[in-house]
């Protein structure tokens, strides 16, 4: 019987460079999706997925993130007292979570942030999660492992199938076979390759169940030529001793990992939002009549 999983890892202590000046002060995982922090998905997914305990490794600058999972007793009696019972239920979704913090205090890449959780994860199974992927489907992505894990009781990440082009931004997995619908024995797992180069187009989506032996295998593995410690390698290395699954994932991902791409989330949040879906929808297609007259 495989054991429980109940801990989850956060990485978040990556400096967004992407999305600078907006990162210079402010952390790239609160930057919100209409009004609700990206993290905030993250935790919501975790909680609905069945995970008790999570760790978030931060660094410098990412104070922001520890007062947003932080009760906020003045608050919620003031919205108590107004009967503002709905925004009330926002700001309390998750209190009822562990949430635990760690620093990262070098940057030394995902595979070090990840190390950091050691001995919060003990030796127990444990997710990852990285905050630039929103994932949306009946069941969370994150529950979609732990059901897979309780089957095979082997690490097992999510992938899914990207357009050809974009692969050189992803870890990408060289699938040996189809075990089950949607379930790939793997080859290989490789980080970035260039589209000539990768053997396929199933990407890494930022969510891992991984078997603690990762920890054993990231003390020894070197950083790559930007210094970082690549998870991915890591996973490669434990594939050889144990098997590693990769599951594709069927649902919506929403990246909010660069800038056109989180605008893009918004857009498609904001069209959803009982607030604000009715205006938004009607001001995109007034600008795309006005920018349609422009041609
Ligand atoms: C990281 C991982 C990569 C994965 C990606 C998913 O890359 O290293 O394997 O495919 O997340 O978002 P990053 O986006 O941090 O460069």
């Amino acid at each position: 019987m495989a054991k429980k999983v109940t801990k989850a890892v956060i990485p978040a202590a990556g400096l967004g460079t992407r999305f600078l000046p907006e990162t210079k002060a402010l952390p790239k995982e609160m930057l919100p999706i209409v009004d609700t922090p990206t993290i905030q998905f993250i935790v919501e997914e975790a909680k609905a997925s069945g995970i008790k305990d999570i760790v978030i490794v931060i660094g410098k600058g990412k104070r922001s993130i520890e007062d947003h999972f932080d009760a906020n007793p003045e608050l919620e009696s003031i919205l108590e007292q107004r009967a503002k019972t709905k925004i009330l239920e926002t700001i309390e979704k998750t209190n009822d979570m562990n949430i635990y913090f760690i620093r990262q205090s070098h940057p030394r890449g995902l595979g070090d942030a990840i190390y950091t959780a050691r001995s919060f994860i003990e030796n127990e199974p444990f997710i990852v999660m990285l905050g630039d992927d929103v994932m949306r489907d009946k069941v969370p992505l994150t529950r979609q492992l732990m059901d897979s894990f309780h089957k095979t009781g082997a690490s097992t990440l999510a992938v899914k199938r990207v357009a050809h082009k974009d692969i050189s931004k992803y870890g990408v997995i060289d699938p040996q076979q189809e075990v089950e619908p949607g379930l790939f024995n793997v080859k290989r797992f490789v980080e970035k390759p260039s589209p000539d180069k990768a053997p396929s187009d199933l990407a890494i989506i930022g969510r891992y169940l991984l078997t603690p032996e990762i920890f054993g295998i990231l003390e020894q593995t070197k950083p790559d030529a930007g210094g970082e410690i690549q998870l991915t390698s890591a996973i490669d290395e434990l594939n050889k001793t144990q098997r590693v699954f990769a599951h594709e994932f069927k649902g919506e991902r929403y990246d909010t990992g660069n800038k056109l791409s989180w605008l893009e989330t918004n857009i498609q949040f904001g069209l959803r939002h009982p607030e604000i879906s009715t205006d938004l929808r009607k001001y995109i297609l007034n600008l795309a009549k006005e920018l349609e007259q422009q041609k």
